[in-house]
């Protein structure tokens, strides 16, 4: 065995261990001394092949070595650790002085916006604004407005049926705000007027004007001496507020079971004012709020004498009214979530 010299051997590995700046990098220079195929230990495991005096000598200072390169290496690992501890505290310190950092705040769905509006106007004219159930009876979605069952006006609203126990009375979610009309009556007593803004369900496919669910408002006043010119009256009032600009509207002839006479009440067309473009289909005129005088067998199943109570009602489209204040072309927008679109508002 050639010459070894010890103390080159541990300023190198000493240098080396020192200059190590992760754990890793210490432990390959650890390995490449004290390893299994480390230089010291390759040492110590030939000394068996030396003579007597040499091995012993030779022996003693490898190991001296060995426990010095041993102490050294743990007391770098120490000096690292201390390191990465204190640069992780670091990071996570605080700088009480730094800008706060804006919280993200949602807002209302333009949907609401909407509905608000509307409840704020009608309330101004007298009307209350109240609720009813998504799940209805087919009683009050149909039988009680005058829609018998297995009469082809039936058809006009694609129905979602729900499973139901034998026996029990048939649940759907409702098709239109209508019912609640009937369970107001039930429980008030006449004069009074309400709105009943309210998500409604329709089993039909959906396109850029049509999805399975949007919002109503219904309509409803009942008095003793209501008349045709009151509806017409309260509808221009309602829309002159609502678009804050005289808006020129029509009533003409329209079918509804639990109306009669039943009117369509159209508005003239904002974008081409009446001349006749795409959004009005060339006419003019958009549908806006189908309505009438309400069918005595409605006031009869809401418990009230049709010699005594008469009134009317509507049914507005609440998706209709924001899609044209905000000029949106697809009804479907409100309800898929996209915040590209909802960040608009
Ligand atoms: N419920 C009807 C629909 O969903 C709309 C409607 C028409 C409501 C006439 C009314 C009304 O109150 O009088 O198609």
């Amino acid at each position: 065995m050639e010459r070894i010299n010890f103390s080159l051997l541990r300023n190198k590995a000493e240098k080396e261990i020192k200059r190590a700046t992760d754990l890793e990098e210490l432990n390959v220079i650890f390995k490449k001394y004290l390893g299994k195929k480390g230089i010291i230990t390759q040492i110590l495991s030939s000394l068996k092949n030396l003579p007597k005096e040499k091995r012993s000598k030779i022996g003693r200072q490898a190991n001296l070595l060995k426990s010095i390169i041993e102490k050294e290496k743990e007391k770098r690992e120490i000096a690292i650790k201390k390191q990465i501890e204190q640069e992780s505290e670091k990071d996570e310190s605080i700088d009480v002085t730094l800008p706060a950092k804006r919280p993200e705040t949602g807002h209302l769905h333009p949907l609401t916006l909407v509905r608000r509006k509307v409840e704020k106007i009608f309330e101004s004219m007298g009307f209350c604004v109240v609720q009813g159930p998504h799940i209805e009876t087919e009683w009050y979605n149909f039988d009680a407005l005058n829609i018998p069952k297995d009469h082809p006006a039936r058809d006009l609203w694609d129905t979602f049926w729900l499973d139901q126990k034998r026996n029990k009375e048939k649940l759907l979610l409702r098709t239109h705000t209508s019912p609640v009309q009937v369970r107001y009556m039930e429980k008030h007593n006449p004069p009074f007027r309400i709105i009943v803004p309210g998500r409604v369900f329709r089993h039909e496919a959906s396109d850029a004007s049509h999805d399975i669910q949007f919002y109503q408002v219904e309509g409803l006043m009942i008095d003793t001496d209501i008349s045709v010119t009151n509806f017409k009256g309260i509808i221009d009032q309602f829309l002159r507020k609502f678009f804050n600009r005289k808006i020129k509207t029509r009533l003409r002839p329209g079918y509804f079971p639990f109306v009669e006479p039943g009117f369509e009440i159209d508005v003239q067309c904002f974008i081409c004012q009446g001349k006749g473009c795409s959004t009005c289909s060339q006419t003019g005129w958009v549908e806006l709020c189908p309505g009438g005088m309400v069918h005595p067998n409605v006031l009869k199943a809401g418990g009230l004498n049709p010699k005594n109570w008469q009134g009317f009602a509507f049914g507005m489209g609440l998706d209709r009214l924001a899609m044209m204040t905000y000029k949106i072309g697809d009804i479907r927008l409100f309800y898929n979530g996209d915040l590209r679109f909802l960040k608009q508002f």
